[in-house]
């Protein structure tokens, strides 16, 4: 495994130079983030029209192919509540996870800050809690605007969750209805089962869950009129047996495919991070750290099910290292934290698939 890296331009310094300006008002700099990409033509973003970047995912149960003008993809988090989509292409992404939504608007985490960032490290940790508009709102919104991004090829998912802390009964009739409402909306569905920011949702341990859960979406899937691809969104810290356990029994289940993964649960880590707030936990950390963790479990998955399409996610900062796991079998890339990094870091990392030798 290489890490590869990049030299600093005018524009990462820029950008360092506003993470020194903000750095009090971390979350103010996340949610700019709607702003940067709407503003991005002013600075020479726009739409990869790129045919060698160009991905169709495809998949032996039949679900509709996945169109990506490149393989690299918004993260969920990034844009929570599906607002401003089309400009998100701009800046370089061939698609875009919108999300997580839950069934019902929520606040997220009331405790302040939820979000820090570790400049040696290039890491973000975070306790969002996964505030959001709620799914009614969030797929209104993606609907209005999803025909427009696939005349682009720039494929729309929405990521869904179970919201923590609801009523015991809700809880299941809530993210079954939540699932309905994306899919009817999306071109994929991704069921966030690792967010290691809310105390009780971390589901891809509790086998009865996902047989549950995912039993009930399929069960849904053959009665609607289109097959679309469902994923499930792992924890990067399972373990080789656990993974392997799981994926097994998503496979039985006709799940399509897996991110790997979500922000690894910072006190399992080596880093000293500061607590980000009275919860006493410094959340879940993304960025260039856990990009190893995330090369080794693509192989692996990959290995032994082939048949599952495997999205890579966490700390690919580089378009080698999107090269590279596109090589070990993985379909497409998410990425999120990079942005914070790296000055029109989609695009940067398009020329570096296309051009590895000026990298
Ligand atoms: C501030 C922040 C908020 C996030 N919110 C979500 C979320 O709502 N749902 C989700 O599935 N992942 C969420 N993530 C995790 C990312 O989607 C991604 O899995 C993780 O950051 C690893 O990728 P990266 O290293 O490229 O950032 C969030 C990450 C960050 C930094």
């Amino acid at each position: 495994m290489v890490n590869h890296d990049y030299s600093l331009d005018f524009g990462d310094k820029l950008l360092a130079f506003l993470r020194f300006v903000f750095k009090n008002q971390v979350e103010f700099r996340h949610n700019s983030l709607g702003l940067y990409a709407k503003m991005s033509p002013l600075w020479g973003g726009e739409i990869c029209e790129d045919e060698n970047l160009h991905k169709t995912i495809t998949f032996p149960s039949g679900s509709l192919p996945i169109n990506l003008c490149n393989p690299i993809v918004l993260a969920a988090g990034a844009n929570k509540n599906g607002k401003n989509i089309n400009a998100y292409a701009n800046l370089g992404f061939g698609g875009i996870t919108i999300g997580t939504a839950t069934r019902n608007f929520r606040a997220g985490n009331p405790l302040r800050p939820r979000v820090g960032l570790d400049e040696f490290n290039r890491l973000i940790h975070n306790s969002m809690g996964l505030n959001n508009d709620g799914i009614e709102a969030i797929s209104l919104r993606v609907e209005k605007q999803i025909i427009k991004a696939r005349k682009n090829n720039f494929a729309v998912g929405i990521s869904i969750a179970e919201a923590p802390g609801e009523e015991e009964g809700n809880r299941m009739l809530h993210l079954i209805e939540t699932f309905r409402i994306a899919y009817r909306t999306a071109d994929y569905v991704e069921v966030n089962v690792s967010c290691p920011n809310t105390g009780v949702c971390r589901q891809d341990l509790d086998t009865t869950f996902m047989k549950n859960t995912f039993e009930d979406f399929e069960n849904f899937r053959k009665t609607a009129v289109h097959k679309k691809a469902i994923y499930a969104k792992l924890s990067p810290d399972l373990t080789d047996k656990q993974l392997l356990q799981l994926l097994d029994l998503l496979a039985s289940l006709g799940v399509d495919g897996v991110v790997l993964g979500n922000t690894y649960p910072s006190d399992k880590l080596f880093y000293h991070l500061p607590v980000l707030n009275s919860n006493g936990s410094s959340g879940g950390i993304s960025g260039r750290p856990i990009y190893e963790n995330t090369f080794r479990k693509t192989i692996l998955a990959k290995k032994h099910f082939p048949q599952l399409s495997i999205v890579a996610c966490g700390g690919i900062d580089h378009g080698l290292k999107v090269r590279d796991l596109l090589d070990e079998g993985a379909d497409f890339v998410q990425v999120y934290s990079v942005l914070a990094f790296r000055w029109m870091a989609a695009m940067k990392m398009g020329r570096e698939i296309l051009c590895p030798s000026k990298s």
